[in-house]
């Protein structure tokens, strides 16, 4: 059995697998203490981190009931993501590795939010074309293998969750925005305002969201607050839209020019219904194969972390005692 652990951000997250069997998959989301600041603030979270991670590691081996005894190797999120974060969640993994002489397993976040696409059941086996867009990230990675993935194309700017979130602060609907933009879209018309797609002459497989983050703020700016409130809906929807066409048009380039059987999605945003809509249609009139893992694994959670970790390389005790986690850039060496 393996333990994994994932704390890149405010989701605190324990899971407990077997191969690639999620046993238990624990989320403690700290959503709500960030609600108020309208975003999360990287030491809250830590802080939060702190006072959940033992508990949540508890639920995860009750859930499965398992014993320390039962887990083999334990595995973490070692970045990107928030420094401080991080640090919770590696460290309480190093503390229970090394209280037994257990292996460590750093992973790396994204090539967790691609793994989620090889648990069970169904796992997809690469070679496959991965889009990750999240709260930190937006990428198109190419899957050849289980170890790892070559980024095609990625955000020059925000992330397409960030963007949700900004937009939804500025239509007044709270934090995570994703979820809530989505809603409010539903009452929507898609077509109500012209946003602007990024990236529509660009021949290569990069994103950009910062100007229609822009764009968001000038209609709202224009329409004023009451005017906002009772076009809310109408802004929700032309965003999304705006922001899934992006997504799917660059989908749709990387699979002409990489003559992909298959397709997968992960990260939040790979969360929202109209996007999975608007990849699946793509998908079926190209005549590829779509994997969609349900909505809890495309969020952040500890199972795609323990799912990449069944691939990644593990550190034998004592090296990994002084190893750290890291926010950005260079992936770490053991
Ligand atoms: O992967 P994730 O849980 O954390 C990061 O690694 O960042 O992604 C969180 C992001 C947030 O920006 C959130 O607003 C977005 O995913 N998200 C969504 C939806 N659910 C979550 N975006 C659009 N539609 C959704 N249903
Ligand atoms: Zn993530």
């Amino acid at each position: 059995m393996l333990l994994a652990i994932e704390t890149s951000c405010d989701d605190t997250c324990a899971a407990v697998l077997d191969g690639g069997r999620i046993v238990s998959n624990v989320i403690s989301s700290q959503a709500a203490a960030h609600a108020g600041f309208g975003g999360v603030v990287p030491e809250v979270a830590a802080r939060h981190h702190l006072e959940l991670a033992a508990p949540v590691v508890e639920a995860a081996l009750g859930e499965a009931g398992v014993t320390l005894d039962d887990v083999d190797a334990i595995a973490a999120t070692a970045g990107p993501g928030l420094i401080g974060a991080l640090l919770v969640g590696v460290s309480t993994a190093k503390a229970i590795a090394a209280a037994r002489r257990l292996p460590l397993i750093p992973v790396d976040h994204l090539q967790g939010h691609v793994a989620a696409n090889f648990l069970e059941p169904e796992p997809l086996e690469p070679p496959f074309l991965c889009l990750v867009a999240s709260g930190g990230h937006t990428l198109l990675a190419a899957v050849r293998d289980h170890k790892g993935h070559e980024i095609l194309g990625q955000t020059l700017d925000d992330a397409a969750g960030e963007a949700f979130d900004k937009s939804a602060r500025l239509l007044g609907l709270g934090y995570p925005g994703g979820p809530l933009v989505q809603k409010e879209a539903e009452g929507g018309d898609p077509e109500a305002f012209e946003m602007p797609v990024a990236m529509q002459r660009d021949p290569g497989l990069d994103f950009s969201f910062s100007g229609l983050k822009t764009a968001v703020l000038y209609r709202c700016r224009e329409l004023g607050p009451e005017g906002v409130q009772e076009r809310r809906a109408d802004l929700a929807a032309s965003f999304q839209k705006a922001v899934v066409d992006q997504l799917v048009a660059k989908l749709k380039r990387a699979l002409k020019k990489g003559g992909w059987e298959a397709v997968a999605l992960g990260g939040g945003v790979a969360a929202n219904g109209p996007l999975r809509a608007a990849v699946a249609e793509l998908c079926e009139r190209q005549g590829v194969r779509l994997k969609l893992v349900p909505i809890s694994l495309c969020t952040d959670n500890a199972a795609m972390i323990g799912s990449a970790a069944r691939w990644a390389d593990p550190v034998a005790y004592p090296h990994y005692l002084g190893y750290d986690a890291f926010a950005t850039g260079e992936r770490m060496a053991a």
